[in-house]
């Protein structure tokens, strides 16, 4: 691992007048410069390890564990706890991740006794632990004695102190007592036996501090972006409604609440906003990262993302990390309604495209879960299938939040492998089974990943822009990205997800859906991807904008005219009511929400107009060969599944792929390889008894029999079988 050097160290005795004297200096203009130097280094100092990381422990084995509290439960309990996840087969917990008052009870003074007595017992029995810095929630004397820490809300107010990520990440007293905690938890732990890692903070999430404060640093962020205020004024396109700037201190915060009064319009400086507010989130963790490579090289550290979580550029937060881990709940929300799980499969593919290597699950579902009122419970067998779908995407380390349900605080309902009693009953008796299947695969699992032919540029300038003006009612990033992506899945292969920066070379097909940014650069690399031999997806809104948020000049779809072979000049949005009636090659279908007006100049019209009148001239799917590849064109919204079904079917046809293995409604198969090795994972997600046709004399390494041609899977069964 690189050996780096810390920026600001803050030791518990100089802290203080280190937060007075930076209080002063950040009020002051020339703070900017500071800023940037400290950016421009930061940013070249704490590269993640060169190394791709190892996410298996130094043994060989899979970390399994639970995230555990030792601070919501008796002294007298923690060891008949530990001794319960020993028996499990658990080897490792994640700890300390909201205890900072409990940790620094008055300002620079620290109180360790409690987590010394708990990383030893933990030591006692081989588990290992993962630290997490507890700067998500503020401790009470932090906001009485430095209310600017507090985050403002839009109305000029502070929040009230009392709940958890509550703070201004701009703050400078903040920073630097997060920077103290960070430290003294590292110097204090460093050299414990039993702790590997480190998380940082807990699920980073943007911010919505509007402080002035916020405002500054904004100011600053877009000097250090545009350099003059003429190229700020260009880049936002403020001739606009006069809107033009004279003093990078008249620019404002962006404010695009519905209804705004004072919302300043323009869809630039909204991008810009969300750009900088995920970078103050960036370089909050950047600073903790720098303290604990520093004092802690041989540790890893982490971050638990949120999967498909819109408000922070995830690649930004990954860059710094040694590997990312996310926190997984399929059955919360809307998927309590026991649909397939297309969306936690789609999330453990942004996870493992964030670095492009795989990833740990931090925390997993393990109960039923809520705050006011709580859903469904985790169905015998659920537990474990839930487990194996992200196992089959990339996750190599399988954490369950929680140990034991709390029976304090707001998440009394969020329940863990154990209940409210602490009784280890079914749900643990499940993760016990689980940990075991576990340790069955870990050879084969060792150094595979998933390795995919197919991929999924994902944007958070597209997701970003989309959510300022969505073009059309009920448009969305991730939504337009599903419609595809769940054919996929249903057809039996894996995707990628990729940022538009990456290499495209490695694939036979990528699915462009909605992206809405396209960089003259991106551009250009899409064409020469086409023409080298590769499938361009491409749909409406593709290509209106460039980076900065303003709309490109040319005719739709402008750089990529050529490679698509059609022209867009006219478009609409159709209101809920107004359906289209398309037809072709791929079948007769309802077009919904949205029309280009397709001309196919080059392109072979696979399904076209038929109704209204002024329509049928236009297309709405078009294909062109283009170079030794194909560029396709979806012009609308299909209302049902089953165009994506057709296309994705004619695609990997065009591209010689073959699934393997075709799985049934409700079966989910994935693959894992590396070096010599291919791993078939097949998953029913139903409760329901399925049928699949599988290759023969096989290894299932779950039963460890051989395989027949066909295999029967319970409900929620999983097999996991060496091609
Ligand atoms: C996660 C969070 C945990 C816990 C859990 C249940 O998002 O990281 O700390 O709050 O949700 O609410």
């Amino acid at each position: 691992m690189k050996k780096i050097k810390t920026l600001i160290l803050c030791t518990g005795n100089s802290c203080r007048s280190q937060v007075n004297t930076m209080k002063k200096a950040r009020c002051m203009t020339d703070m900017f410069f500071l800023q940037v130097t400290l950016f421009l280094i930061g940013a070249t100092i704490i590269d993640a390890q060169e190394k791709y990381f190892n996410t298996f422990a130094a043994d060989g084995s899979m970390y399994i564990g639970v995230d555990y509290y030792p601070e919501h439960w008796p002294e007298e309990r923690w060891e008949y706890d530990i001794q319960l996840m020993n028996q499990a087969g658990f080897n490792v917990v994640r700890l300390a991740e909201f205890s900072w008052a409990k940790l620094e009870p008055r300002e620079g003074e620290f109180d360790f006794a409690w987590l010394d007595k708990v990383m030893s017992l933990f030591a006692k029995y081989h588990i290992n632990v993962i630290l997490g810095t507890p700067t998500a929630v503020m401790p009470a004397w932090c906001a009485r004695k430095y209310p600017e820490t507090l985050a403002m809300k839009a109305d000029g107010t502070r929040i009230v102190w009392g709940g958890r990520k509550n703070n201004c990440f701009s703050n400078g007293t903040y920073r630097l007592l997060s920077e103290r905690i960070t430290r003294a938890l590292a110097e204090r732990y460093k050299d414990a036996p039993n702790l590997v890692g480190w998380q940082t903070d807990n699920e980073f999430g943007g911010t919505d501090c509007r402080c002035h404060q916020c405002q500054n640093e904004f100011q600053d962020w877009l000097r250090c972006k545009y350099f003059t205020l003429d190229e700020l004024n260009r880049a936002w396109g403020t001739h606009f409604w006069g809107l033009t700037f004279f003093t990078w201190g008249e620019i404002p915060i962006p404010d695009d609440r519905e209804g705004s009064t004072w919302a300043i319009s323009n869809p630039s400086a909204s991008l810009d906003w969300m750009r900088f507010t995920s970078w103050l989130n960036v370089r909050f963790q950047d600073d903790q990262i720098r303290i604990l490579r520093a004092l802690c090289p041989d540790k890893f550290i982490t971050h638990n993302f949120m999967g498909l979580y819109q408000n922070m550029d995830y690649y930004a937060l990954a860059k710094n990390l040694d590997v990312v881990s996310w926190d997984n709940y399929p059955t919360f929300g809307d998927a309590e309604q026991m649909q397939i799980p297309y969306s936690s499969s789609f999330a453990a593919d942004v996870m493992r495209g964030l670095k492009r290597q795989n990833f740990w699950i931090m925390e997993q579902t393990a109960g039923p879960h809520g705050w006011a009122t709580f859903g469904r419970n985790i169905r015998p067998g659920e537990l474990e299938k839930i487990c194996f779908q992200q196992l089959a995407h990339g996750a190599d380390a399988q954490i369950w939040f929680r140990w034991r349900t709390c029976t304090v605080g707001r998440e009394q309902y969020w329940h863990g492998l154990l209940g409210h009693d602490g009784k280890p009953l079914r749900r643990y008796q499940e993760a016990v089974q689980t940990a075991k299947d576990y340790r069955k695969l870990e050879k084969a699992l060792a150094g595979t990943t998933v390795k995919s032919d197919i991929a999924f540029i994902y944007d958070y300038d597209s997701m970003w822009a989309l959510r300022i003006q969505p073009g059309y009612p009920g448009n969305a990033y991730q939504t337009a990205i599903s419609r595809y992506y769940n054919a996929c899945f249903r057809t039996g292969v894996n995707a990628d997800m990729i940022p538009p920066g990456a290499d495209f070379s490695q694939y036979k097909i990528i699915f462009a859906p909605d992206l809405y940014i396209l960089p003259d650069e991106v551009a250009i690399r899409l064409d020469k991807f086409v023409r080298d031999g590769g499938i361009l997806v491409a749909d409406c809104r593709f290509g209106v904008k460039d980076e900065t948020g303003l709309a490109h000049e040319r005719t739709l779809p402008g750089l990529l005219a050529e490679t698509l072979g059609i022209r867009i000049e006219e478009y609409e949005s159709l209101p809920a009511k107004l359906n289209y009636v398309v037809a072709g090659e791929l079948g007769t279908f309802s077009a919904i929400q949205y029309a280009d007006w397709v001309m196919a100049d080059n392109a072979k019209i696979m399904v076209q107009y038929t109704q209204p009148w002024h329509m049928t001239s236009f297309a709405a799917v078009t294909k062109n060969l283009y170079g030794k590849g194909q560029g396709w064109y979806i012009g609308t919204v299909f209302e049902k599944t089953n165009f994506y079904d057709q296309l994705v079917a004619r695609l990997l046809e065009a591209a010689h792929i073959r699934p393997l293995v075709v799985p049934p409604v409700g079966v989910e198969v994935s693959f894992r390889e590396g070096v010599g090795k291919r791993l078939l994972f097949i998953i029913n997600h139903t409760d329901e008894h399925k049928v699949v046709t599988i290759p023969s004399g096989k290894h299932e390494l779950l039963s460890d029999t051989v395989t027949t041609d066909q295999i029967d899977l319970d409900q929620y069964g999983v097999v996991v079988i060496k091609l």
